[in-house]
């Protein structure tokens, strides 16, 4: 028995030796020094809960085992892109205590949209900080930074500062896009959503190429995600008609609407290769490796993809994750479910840590990526 396991590894060793051997990628593994992220509450890792309310637990418990201005258990996949490129996870940019910039900074916040909206975050939970104010917000960042890197008489003064030469070697990740669509959802007809996309993704496209004209070349660009597989669109619908949803349980149309503005985002992608000569633009279909994974759950080991791990949802009482509330006449919480890392959503909204790990594992390496190359080779032009 001892040999035949000698001979399995041996045998798998030399297979893994021989397929590296072949491999016809010769580029070296990009060196990123920072990461830069603008986006919503998929990205967001502190943002929100500096500038209102904390996030409370039992978000974060999972694996920060406190709360982390994530709106999530655990890890978030930008979490997991700081891992894949050995830096630290993000500092939020609004946060004023415990920071350090030294290799990124990320602007997201829960809430955020492209365009920027006519109400205040009280109403609907619609971030302030929108992309173009994001964008603000970089710019000060980087002309404060480099202000204060001259200033700076000591090392230990420029050590939480990123390196101002750094900038235009920095990775500029993108995951927004998503609360455009529940605006528009909530404010207009399928037609008008349709005719408000280029006017959205032109805004994002302004995005990237202020960031370029300044200097930055790699941008790493995620798509909308499936928008109808959210539990929380069925919050009160009773008598759901026939053919409204597929059958995973997402909401058909929804998807329709995130497909659309995919595709054109994917087309404003191809345009701004064009436009910016030098940039290294990666489009990742978040979209299709999150739909991969609800369209698989069981044999990918999760519940069914319209379970909830954290809140209470009985019937018509949904009380929020976190929160309190009360049930016929009853004190209830919204706690977390035992086994968080079985489940696809963890508040209904927001994706559960390991199915942002399965995403990310997946996206990282370039299964779901135009150029399909991974995220460590992201500074080539292809
Ligand atoms: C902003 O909100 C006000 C008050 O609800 C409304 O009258 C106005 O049309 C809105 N403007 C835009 C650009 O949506
Ligand atoms: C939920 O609804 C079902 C069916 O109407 C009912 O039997 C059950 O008691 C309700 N549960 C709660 C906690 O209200
Ligand atoms: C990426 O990783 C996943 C999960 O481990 C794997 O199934 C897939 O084949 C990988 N893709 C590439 C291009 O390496």
């Amino acid at each position: 028995m001892g040999i035949g396991v000698l001979f399995v590894g041996f045998f798998l060793l030399s297979c893994v030796v021989c397929v590296k051997g072949v491999e016809p990628k010769a580029s070296p593994t990009c060196t990123f020094p920072a990461v830069y992220n603008f986006g919503d509450s998929n990205s967001d890792t502190g943002g929100i809960s500096a500038s209102f309310v904390p996030i409370p637990a039992p978000y974060g418990e999972g694996f920060f085992h406190k709360p982390s201005g994530r709106d999530c258990d655990g890890r978030l996949i930008v979490d997991f892109i700081a891992e894949k490129l050995n830096l630290p996870y993000l500092s939020a940019y609004l946060n004023s205590l415990g920071t350090n910039y030294r290799h990124g900074a990320n602007f997201a916040t829960g809430g955020s949209t492209i365009r920027k909206q006519n109400e205040t975050i009280f109403q609907y939970g619609i971030s302030p900080f929108s992309l173009d104010i994001q964008i603000v917000q970089f710019n000060q960042f980087k002309a404060r930074t480099k202000q204060l890197y001259e200033e700076a008489k000591a090392p230990h003064e420029k050590s939480k500062l990123p390196v101002p030469e750094e900038f235009s070697k920095a990775l500029y990740t993108f995951d927004i896009g998503q609360n455009d669509l529940s605006v528009g959802f909530r404010k207009m007809n399928f037609d008008q959503i349709r005719e408000s996309m280029p006017d959205i993704l032109n805004q994002l496209a302004n995005a990237v190429k202020n960031i370029y004209q300044q200097g930055g070349r790699y941008f790493w660009i995620h798509n909308t995600s499936p928008f109808g597989c959210m539990p929380v669109q069925l919050f009160y619908k009773h008598n759901i008609p026939e053919g409204y949803l597929d059958q995973y349980g997402c909401v058909k149309d929804q998807n329709v609407m995130a497909t659309e503005f995919n595709k054109q985002l994917k087309d404003r992608v191809i345009k701004l290769r064009t436009e910016l000569p030098e940039a290294a633009i990666t489009y990742v279909d978040v979209y299709a490796a999150k739909y991969a994974l609800i369209s698989n759950t069981k044999k990918e080991g999760f519940v069914d993809p319209m379970k909830i791990c954290c809140g209470y949802h009985v019937n018509d009482t949904h009380i929020w994750c976190g929160n309190l509330g009360t049930d016929n006449g009853k004190d209830v919480f919204g706690s977390a479910c035992e086994n968080p890392s079985q489940y696809i959503s963890w508040d209904s909204v927001h994706y559960a840590e390991a199915a942002n790990h399965w995403v990310a594992n997946r996206i990282l390496n370039g299964s779901y990526t135009d150029p399909p190359t991974p995220i460590t080779q992201a500074c080539y032009r292809h």
